[in-house]
């Protein structure tokens, strides 16, 4: 079984804090650190857009020394029903890692199921954990660590980077916060996940409705748009539900007075964030988008160095 990387909880505390460190030396190493020379191929896989994620891949495993195939499977078979598992077989006759953005966590999870390469989770409804290393490095850059630091997130809970955040954030050892309005929380399973992370890493998890609350004295905010991708057209009135939860500047000034504000990007100004707030001295946003891609770089190497480990334990 190759390692995967479908959720934040793949990585252990100290798998995740090797990452980070690499990520770091990957960084100020940039051009160096070939480890993907030959060149190996990752297939970077799309079944919904993105901007940060395609460009951090491509560019990210050619500075490895690799070679990007960056597809949208509406060029696939991916739409006429080819199952997910065979792609998967094929495709690591081909490649050494694939990265698949998509909808339901049960495709990624059928992706890995046919794979004997690592897979990559490039975003799903449930999780985003490749943004999550950019923003633990980012963390990590501006406020000396992450350990013991407090992370509120606002606005939808119930989204992929909430769930990254409270998994994400328990393990770097963070104190997490979500706020969020009612028929928008957090999956229980994933929250409880969490906790029982943080409760081996000294962080700890916090679900609340009081958007002040959870910024209170916090080292870090952060927020998401309140229509992730594919909930265009649910007809549900987010922007009113949501509105108690914008970041703004009344809302920063309960946080510590060096706070560092968060978004993974593309932002909706003037809706989870305005402008004054986003373009603001707080606001690392632009590090934390430059961060995925020494985090992403890290994490395949990472991913392909323990792959290889175990192949050569097996005697192949
Ligand atoms: N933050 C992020 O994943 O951005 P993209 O959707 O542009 O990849
Ligand atoms: N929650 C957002 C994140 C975009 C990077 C979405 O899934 O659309």
């Amino acid at each position: 079984m190759p390692r995967h990387f479908l959720r934040d909880d793949d990585l252990s505390p100290a798998e995740q804090s090797a990452v980070l460190d690499l990520a770091a030396r990957m960084k100020s190493d940039r051009y160096t650190l070939r480890p993907l020379a030959g060149p190996r191929a990752v297939a970077v896989l799309f079944d919904k857009p993105s901007l940060r994620t395609r460009l951090s891949f491509d560019v990210g495993i050619a500075e490895l020394g690799g070679h990007p195939i960056v597809v949208d499977t509406q060029v696939t078979h991916f739409g006429r029903g080819e199952s997910l598992v065979d792609a998967a077989r094929v495709l690591s006759r081909y490649v050494s890692a694939i990265v698949l953005r998509t909808f339901g966590d049960d495709r990624i999870a059928e992706l890995a199921e046919g794979a004997t390469v690592p897979v990559v989770n490039g975003l799903t409804d449930g999780f985003h954990p490749c943004q999550l290393l950019a923003d633990l490095l980012t963390v990590r850059e501006h406020c000396g660590g992450t350990t013991g630091r407090t992370l509120a997130y606002l606005g939808d809970a119930a989204n992929n980077m909430a769930h990254s955040y409270l998994v994400g954030g328990a393990t770097a050892g963070m104190h997490v916060r979500v706020a969020g309005p009612a028929g928008h929380d957090p999956d229980p399973a994933v929250v409880a996940r969490a906790a029982e992370i943080a409760a081996s890493t000294g962080g700890s998890v916090r679900v609340l409705r009081d958007p002040a609350e959870a910024v209170a004295g916090a080292d870090v905010v952060a927020t998401d748009t309140w229509t992730s991708m594919g909930q265009e057209g649910d007809g549900r009135d987010r922007i009113t539900a949501f509105q108690p939860y914008q970041v703004n500047k009344t809302m920063l000034a309960g946080a510590a007075p060096q706070v560092v504000v968060l978004h993974c990007l593309p932002a909706h100004r003037g809706e989870e964030i305005t402008d004054e707030v986003l373009d603001g001295i707080r606001s690392v946003v632009f590090d934390q988008a430059e961060n995925r891609l020494h985090a992403q770089k890290a994490l395949l190497a990472w991913l392909l160095d323990r792959h290889a480990e175990e192949l050569a334990a097996a005697g192949e």
